[in-house]
């Protein structure tokens, strides 16, 4: 037989159309348990997550309210929404943890392939507003912000505005392996 990627790997995308399906909290606890096991420096396990289900209104806003106009407009039919976080600096010696947004990273990762498996979707956001997130979120001091996702299940993509109707897709241009690999030297 021959090899191939796995099948939760190719099967992920972003969506931006979410059904208005609940996650529970006990699959949500199952993603952020995923989210847990992964690899980290030190196993200082920097990831912190603020979230808020739809229903919860209150907080649901709180975190809505932090995303970029564009991100609002869709990520608002979420089921979940989530702020990743960072702890800067170890533990054990207050040093700055250079590869604390490295291991958020692999955490999503695990999260994401989780969800997929069980079904559910993720959109990362880089659109946010920072400092409103440090505020209304009460991020402690020595933890910042890395990260929104929108979690939930697939909708109906006929309820996204126009433009991004078309964006719609599970298949996004990808670079091929020899662009993004070098042997013993990177050159010019
Ligand atoms: C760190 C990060 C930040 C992103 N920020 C946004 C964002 O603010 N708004 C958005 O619509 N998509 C955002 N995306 C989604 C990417 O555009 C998307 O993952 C990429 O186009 C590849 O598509 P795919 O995930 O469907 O394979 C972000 C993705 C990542 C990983």
């Amino acid at each position: 037989m021959s090899k191939s990627i796995l099948p939760n790997i190719t099967k992920r995308w972003s969506p931006r159309a979410f059904s208005s399906k609940s996650i529970s909290e006990e699959d949500l606890d199952l993603l952020f348990k995923a989210a847990g096991k992964a690899a980290s420096s030190y196993n200082e396990q920097p990831w912190r997550f603020v979230y808020a289900h739809r229903e919860d209104t209150q907080n649901f806003n709180l975190l809505l309210e932090c995303l970029t106009e564009f991100n609002q407009k869709w990520a608002k039919n979420a089921a979940v929404l989530v702020a990743t976080v960072a702890k800067k600096s170890f533990s054990n010696n207050g040093k700055p943890n250079a590869h604390s947004w490295h291991d958020i990273g692999l955490a999503m990762g695990n999260l994401s392939l989780q969800a997929t498996s069980m079904d559910i979707y993720l959109h990362h956001m880089a659109g946010y507003d920072k400092e409103k997130t440090i505020e209304s979120l009460n991020i402690r001091a020595d933890y910042e912000p890395v990260t929104f996702v929108a979690i939930g299940y697939l909708g109906d993509k006929e309820q996204l505005p126009d433009n991004l109707k078309e964006q719609e897709t599970p298949e996004s241009p990808r670079k091929d392996v020899d662009e993004i690999t070098f042997v013993g030297q990177m050159g010019k």
